[in-house]
């Protein structure tokens, strides 16, 4: 793949890999003191999925979540990201990669707090130089499509923590990439909130093709996934179809009350 090509226009993976992980290990500091976060991972998603990350706290999802959505560098091993080896890119170049192939969604929302949803939505469009009615528009119909067309000039401190996650994933949608990913992104919201966020990652994935991965504590959660990663001590131990993990009974069915709300 030549050095050259557009982040805008990213190279098809030839092999048909959206994320294509080897080898990937990250080291903390240094000597004694050294933390293997991630001792040798491998992982493959296609365009499309929905992957749900598992495991003990500490056992290197934040880690891998990071270099995944390039905000950090692996200490050694390759990740392919739409058939780029983005793994040694200067930070700068990274940067342009996770602008604009990459949402990412965190357990805080992260928003700018004096702001309304609106121009929380708007800023990374703002970044990226597109022109302020054009902004206006794709965020309006953003925050349509997130469930909050009546909410454009709600402050953070003004709407619930469920919507302020929407807002958060209008935000990681307004540069149209084709890649969510999320830390704990529910985390922070009781059990009826984390249903209508499930959903409406479920209904981006389903309906708009995004591929979602996204880090979960929760099986209730993990059940609206298709496929369930499982770390321990800085290794994927175990990765399979949901329904392998999940029973199709504690998983929601298509159609289920919570998708009607998202
Ligand atoms: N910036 C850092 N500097 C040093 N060590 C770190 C850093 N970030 C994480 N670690 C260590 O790396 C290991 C993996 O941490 P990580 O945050 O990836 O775990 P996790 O699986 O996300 O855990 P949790 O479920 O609690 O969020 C832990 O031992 C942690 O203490
Ligand atoms: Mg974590």
């Amino acid at each position: 793949m030549v050095e050259t090509t557009a982040a805008r226009q990213p190279p098809a993976a030839e092999n048909g890999w959206l994320i294509e992980v080897r080898s990937l290990t990250k080291v903390y500091g240094e000597g004694p003191a050294a933390v293997h976060a991630l001792r040798g991972v491998g992982l493959r998603v296609h365009a499309g999925e929905f992957v749900a990350i598992m495991g003990p706290s500490g056992s290197g999802k934040s880690t891998f979540m990071h270099l995944l959505g390039c905000l950090d560098h692996p200490t050694s091993g390759s990740y392919r990201l739409a058939g780029e080896e983005v793994s040694r890119l200067s930070r700068d170049r990274l940067a342009v990669v996770r602008n604009t192939r990459i949402g990412f969604v965190f357990q805080s929302f992260n928003l700018l707090s004096r702001t309304s949803a609106l121009e929380n939505v708007e800023l990374p469009m703002l970044y990226a130089g597109v022109q302020r009615d054009e902004r206006v528009r794709r965020a309006r119909a953003i925050l349509d499509q997130v469930g909050l067309g009546d909410r454009l000039t709600h402050r953070p401190s003004e709407l619930s923590g469920g919507q302020q996650q929407r807002v958060a994933i209008g935000r990681a949608l307004a540069n149209g990439a084709p890649l969510l990913m999320a830390d704990e992104p529910t985390g922070n919201l009781d059990s009826a909130s984390s249903a209508d966020i499930m959903a409406l990652f479920r209904r981006l994935n389903r309906e708009r093709g995004i591929t979602v991965v996204l880090v979960t504590h929760d099986v209730q959660v993990a059940a609206w996934s298709n496929r369930v990663v499982t770390f321990r001590d800085g290794l994927i131990t175990d990765d399979r179809p949901v329904d392998e993990v999940i029973p199709a009974s504690a998983r929601p069915g298509a159609g289920a009350p919570e998708e009607v709300r998202a």
